[in-house]
């Protein structure tokens, strides 16, 4: 299936890595308003440019049309392929109003079209495993979800404000020094402050908050600018959050928790709490990150109690109350491909390669993938237009929470994600992990001996 790529900037470059994943996508072209960049991603990677958008949107053999545009144009850019008969697939948030976002999607049921929207980490091995496990009941029944996002400093790899904009260019206020992808876009410190790491990040975890745990009946929030100078270039608008804590009620009667800020923390955790025991994963970034389940028991409960248990992993093993790895769904999405070959004195080739190995383990492009499978099967795509919808409205709720906390019903809803058939067929049961294992049986028996 031929995909038409709008904006080859600094994300344009985390989705190449594992593009080949993929082969069923074939990217017909690209084409972005800064023919810089088109320049740099044409030669990079040996794909063809269009002159335009205008005349990537009129090339009859494009199937799909991935907008990869700052939030602010997506509509403007996704209306515009729709419009001319292509499948869309956005980058987070689809858009930033709720009135737009509905027109695009009724603009796509109306002619037939599909349209799908990044992330897609829920397809991803850790997010399926926890999902599977959830459903086996490995944790007695879910009860509450955590998610945190609390980024890097970003702020601190960008110089930010010593430069001014150069004339024509899309990255200004950034000079040299400032992080950039492996053809040379500039990652977009300040367009991601005027937008915002609630508009940024909250989806990454929402979305498989919301896959798993079914629509949102009421979302209470807080926001604020916690940071008003993170840096000295003006930003229009100046006051959107960097700080976001969002408390939701689902409809399944689980309750939620995400946090997004940008100062540091550097925790991407998501948990997943029930009756008998915690599910976690250290971030929603790498799809094979390791999955671990933390069994509530008389005897957890007792020993975790003691500072020298909960920070000694080896008297946790030995008592059998240390938290078990899951062995990984064989999920879909697994990011799998390889970095080419390096000499032992290459040092720059090694760093890139480690980089490379990174971002291979976030496999951006299943959702579009997933969106090419299903258009050419005919089944339902992930994410559905309900969802996306859903998603759209709860972000935007965060975002504009504000810090006088009030709740916001929501207006959307979707039809119940399926568990894909493949974690269903390929997984086991997790619900086997719930029987003690022996260590943790003879020291319940040796405890209780000590007290008879
Ligand atoms: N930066 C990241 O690490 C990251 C990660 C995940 C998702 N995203 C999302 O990806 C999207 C793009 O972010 P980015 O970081 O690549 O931004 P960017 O500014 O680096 O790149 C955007 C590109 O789109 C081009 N562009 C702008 N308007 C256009 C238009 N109307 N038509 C054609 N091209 C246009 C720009 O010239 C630029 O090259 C955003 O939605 C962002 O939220 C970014």
């Amino acid at each position: 299936m031929k995909v038409g790529i709008i904006g080859c900037g600094y994300v344009f470059d985390k989705y190449m890595p594992t593009w080949g994943n993929h082969p069923e996508l074939v990217i017909a072209g690209v084409s972005d308003i800064d023919p810089k960049r088109v320049d740099a991603v044409t030669r990079h990677y040996g794909l063809k440019a269009y002159t335009d958008n205008a005349a990537l949107l009129a090339d009859p053999e494009i199937d799909i049309v991935a907008n990869f545009t700052p939030i602010r144009t997506h509509y403007e850019v996704s209306k515009a392929a729709l419009e001319a008969g292509k499948h869309v697939y956005s980058e987070k948030p689809l858009v930033t109003r709720m009135d737009q976002a509905r027109e695009l999607i009724d603009l796509a049921e109306s002619r037939g079209l599909r349209v799908s929207c990044a992330p897609s980490n829920v397809l991803g091995a850790t997010s399926q495993t926890m999902w599977k496990a959830m459903l086996d009941g490995a944790i007695g029944r879910a009860r509450m979800v955590y998610a945190e996002f609390d980024a890097d400093p970003c702020y601190m790899l960008g110089e930010v404000s010593t430069c001014q904009p150069e004339p024509g260019c899309s990255f200004p206020y950034l000079d040299e020094n400032s992080t950039r992808s492996v053809t040379g876009a500039f990652f977009p410190f300040v367009k991601e402050f005027e937008m915002g790491c609630t508009y940024e990040h909250v989806a990454y975890h929402l979305s498989w908050m919301c896959a798993m745990f079914g629509p949102v009946k009421t979302v209470t929030a807080f926001s604020k600018v916690v940071m008003p100078d993170k840096t000295d270039a003006p930003l229009d608008p100046a006051d959107t959050p960097d700080f976001s804590v969002a408390v939701m009620d689902f409809h399944s009667g689980v309750a939620g928790r995400v946090t997004c800020s940008i100062n540091g923390a550097n925790d991407l955790r998501m948990r997943i709490i029930g009756d008998r025991g915690i599910l976690t994963t250290e971030t929603y970034g790498d799809y094979k990150c390791p999955v671990y389940l933390d069994l509530f028991s008389k005897l957890s409960v007792k020993t975790k109690h003691l500072k020298v248990v909960r920070n000694s992993p080896m008297l946790q093993w030995v008592f059998g109350v240390a938290p078990r790895e899951l062995p990984l769904v064989p999920a879909q999405a697994n990011g799998s491909r390889r970095a080419g070959r390096v000499s032992w004195w290459d040092v720059r080739g090694r760093l890139a390669q480690i980089k490379q190995a990174e971002l291979n383990r976030q496999d951006k492009c299943v959702g579009i993938g997933d969106l090419a499978a299903a258009i050419s099967s005919g089944r339902p795509h992930y994410p559905s237009h309900d969802f996306t919808l859903h998603m759209t409205e709860l972000t935007l709720a965060i975002q504009a929470a504000g810090t006088r906390s009030q709740t916001h019903v929501l207006e959307t809803t979707f039809h119940p994600v399926e568990l894909p058939e493949w974690t269903r067929q390929a997984a086991r049961n997790y619900r086997e992990y719930l029987k003690p294992l022996w260590r943790t049986r003879l020291t319940e028996r040796a405890l209780d001996a000590l007290k008879g």
